[in-house]
C-alpha cells in the first residue's frame, strides 16, 4: 500500500487545449522547481491520483512517466512515487536542450522555464493619450506641421514607378540611394563623415540601439549609462543582462571626471541634449569621453535622438564627428523630426562593425520597408526635409519662448535647463513647491499633463534631483495652451495639500486644445 500522500492540489483545465496528462505534468514540475514538493515527497499512486481527479489512470500513469524520465521522479521504488533527492542539472538552466528541441510537442510549462529574454516592455504611448486635456508631453512631432502633400506626391511616384521593388527583398543595410542621403544630411547637419556602407537603416532609435546591443552586451557585461538616463535603452540593456554602471549628469552632462575612475565595454550617451536633463555636453567633456574610451576600449553608444532642433548657440557637431579612434556608434532617428510612426531611424557604425551589424539586421528582419525608405530618400534629397525642418524649428521655437517666459512670469525666475535645444526641457521646482509627483498628480485634476522622470521614459539611479524634476515638452502645443497650461500650474502649485484641484479644469479650453 502507498505510504504517500492522498492526493495533492492540481487545477485541471478539462476544455483547455492543452491535455490533462501535459497539465498534471507542468503543475508537478512546477511543485518540485518551486520547493513546494521537496525531495523525497512521495505522492499519491497514479490511481488515487486518478480517482481523486476523476481521470482515467493512465493519464497519470503517463504524466508521471515523463517526470521520471526528466528526472523529477523515482518511479522503481517499490514503496511509492517519489520526488528525486537530487533535481536534474536541465530543469535548473535556462537554455533550451538538445532534448527540448527535439520534442517540440513538449509539455508548454516546461516551454516556459526555457525562456531566456528578461526585458521589460517599452511605454511610448499610453502616457501620451486621453486625458489630460494640455499636455506637455516630450519629444512628439506635431503632425500638422507636416508636408503631408508632397509626401503623399512622393509616395504615389515611386509606388507607380518601382512597383517591383515590393516583391524584391532589399539590402538588410537599408537602400543604397536612402543611405547615401542620410550620410550626405549628417555629413552636413552633425559634422558625421560616413560612406553609405557605414549607415544601416533601422526601425527607429530603438531597433538601432537593440542591434548594437546584439553585437557588444551579453550577460554581465559592464556598460556606463548616464544618470538619469533614457529608458528606451536601460531596457534593451537590462534584457541583455549589462552590468549597468550609472554615472551622474550634472548640468554640463555627464561627470567625466567620475567617468575617469571606471572602466566598461560599453557607453551609453545623448550628448547633444542629454537625456532627460537637456544639458549639452561641452567639448572638453566630449574630448575626454572619447579619450576615456580609446583608454579602456569601449564602444560609445552615442543617441543623437533630436538633434535636428538647437535654437540657441552655434550647432555642437557630433561626438561621432570628433572620433578619430573609431569609437562611436552614431545612432539617429526620423521620429522627432517627422513623427515616430514612421518608425524609421538609422546607425552608422565604424568600419569594423559594418558587416557584423549587417549580419545582425538581415536575421533580424532583413531590412527596413522598401517603400518608406525610397519616400524618405527622396524626401531628403529634394531639400523638402530641410525646408521642413527649418519651418518646424521655428515653430517649436516660438513654443519653447512661450513656455519659458510663462513659467518665469508665473514663478519667478525658474531652474529651466535644456531649452537651448531639442522639444523638451527639464524644469527643476524650488524647495518651497511640492514634489515632482504631487504637482504632476495635482495638474492632472486641473487638466494639465506634467511628467516627472519616471513617467517621462526617464529612469533614475537614486539621482539627488529625482524628486524634483520635471520633463515638459512643448512641440504638440499651440502657444495659447502653453499660457492656459502654465497658469493652471500656478493654480496647481498654489493648492493647499488637503484641497484638491479638480474645479480648475472647469476653465474654459484653450484654442485647439
Ligand atoms: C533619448 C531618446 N532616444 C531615442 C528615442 C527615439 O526612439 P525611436 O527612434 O525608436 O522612436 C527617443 C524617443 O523618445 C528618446 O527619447
Amino acid at each position: 500500500m502507498s505510504r504517500g500522500a492522498l492526493t495533492i492540489p492540481l487545477t485541471l483545465d478539462r476544455k483547455g487545449a492543452e491535455t490533462l496528462q501535459r497539465q498534471i505534468y507542468g503543475q508537478i514540475r512546477d511543485g518540485i522547481l518551486s520547493g513546494r514538493l521537496a525531495p523525497g515527497f512521495c505522492l499519491p499512486s497514479s490511481r488515487e491520483l486518478a480517482d481523486a481527479f476523476g481521470l482515467s489512470r493512465n493519464t497519470v500513469v503517463l504524466a508521471y512517466e515523463w517526470l521520471s524520465n526528466e528526472g523529477y521522479l523515482d518511479l522503481r521504488r517499490r514503496s511509492g512515487t517519489f520526488v528525486t533527492d537530487s533535481l536534474p542539472e536541465r530543469s535548473l538552466s535556462v537554455a533550451p536542450s538538445s532534448h527540448d528541441v527535439a520534442s517540440p510537442a513538449g509539455p508548454v510549462s516546461a516551454k516556459r522555464h526555457r525562456l531566456i529574454f528578461r526585458g521589460q516592455r517599452l511605454q511610448m504611448v499610453e502616457r501620451g493619450s486621453g486625458p489630460p486635456d494640455i499636455k506637455f508631453w516630450y519629444g512628439s512631432a506635431n503632425w500638422r506641421h507636416f508636408p503631408l502633400g508632397t509626401w503623399r506626391r512622393l509616395l504615389i511616384e515611386n509606388l507607380s514607378r518601382m512597383s517591383a521593388n515590393l516583391s524584391e527583398y532589399g539590402p538588410p543595410g537599408g537602400n543604397m540611394e536612402l543611405r547615401k542621403a542620410i550620410a550626405e544630411h549628417i555629413g552636413a547637419a552633425r559634422g558625421v563623415r560616413a560612406r553609405p556602407e557605414q549607415v544601416i537603416v533601422t526601425a527607429g532609435a530603438q531597433e538601432g540601439m537593440d542591434l548594437i546591443c546584439r553585437l557588444l552586451v551579453a550577460a554581465g557585461t559592464p556598460v556606463v549609462v548616464e544618470n538619469p538616463c533614457y529608458a528606451g535603452c536601460v531596457k534593451i540593456l537590462q534584457g541583455f543582462g549589462a552590468d549597468l554602471i550609472p554615472v551622474n549628469v550634472d548640468n554640463l552632462g555627464l561627470d567625466t571626471d567620475a567617468l575617469d575612475k571606471t572602466s566598461a565595454a560599453v557607453a551609453y550617451v545623448t550628448p547633444s541634449h542629454q537625456f532627460p536633463t537637456g544639458a549639452t555636453l561641452p567639448l572638453e567633456r566630449r574630448l575626454r569621453l572619447l579619450q576615456w574610451a580609446e583608454r579602456v576600449g569601449a564602444y560609445i553608444i552615442e543617441d543623437d535622438y533630436d538633434s535636428d532642433f538647437r535654437y540657441d548657440g552655434p550647432p555642437i557637431a557630433a561626438l561621432a564627428g570628433l572620433d578619430r579612434g573609431g569609437c562611436v556608434i552614431y545612432v539617429g532617428t526620423f521620429s522627432k523630426s517627422i513623427g515616430a510612426g514612421l518608425r524609421t531611424g538609422f546607425i552608422v557604425v565604424p568600419d569594423d562593425l559594418v558587416e557584423p551589424i549587417t549580419a545582425a539586421k538581415s536575421l533580424s528582419n532583413y531590412g527596413h520597408p522598401w517603400l518608406e525608405q525610397i519616400v524618405l530618400a527622396d524626401f531628403l534629397r529634394s531639400g523638402a526635409f530641410n525646408l521642413h525642418l527649418r519651418r518646424i524649428r521655428q515653430q517649436y521655437r516660438h513654443a519653447r519662448d512661450v513656455l519659458v517666459s510663462a513659467l518665469n512670469r508665473e514663478f519667478g525666475n525658474q531652474r529651466l535647463s535644456g531649452h537651448e535645444a531639442g522639444m523638451h526641457m527639464m524644469w527643476t521646482l524650488p524647495d518651497d513647491f511640492p514634489d515632482a509627483h504631487t504637482l504632476s498628480q495635482r495638474a492632472s485634476q486641473t487638466g494639465v499633463g506634467i511628467y516627472p522622470l519616471a513617467q517621462a521614459g526617464a529612469v533614475s539611479f537614486s539621482w539627488p534631483q529625482e524628486h524634483r524634476a520635471i520633463v515638459l515638452g512643448y512641440s504638440l502645443l499651440t502657444p495659447e495652451q502653453i499660457e492656459t497650461g502654465v497658469k493652471r500650474l500656478a493654480a496647481a502649485v498654489a493648492t493647499p495639500a488637503d484641497k484638491p484641484a479638480a474645479n480648475l479644469s472647469r476653465r474654459p479650453r484653450a484654442a485647439g486644445a
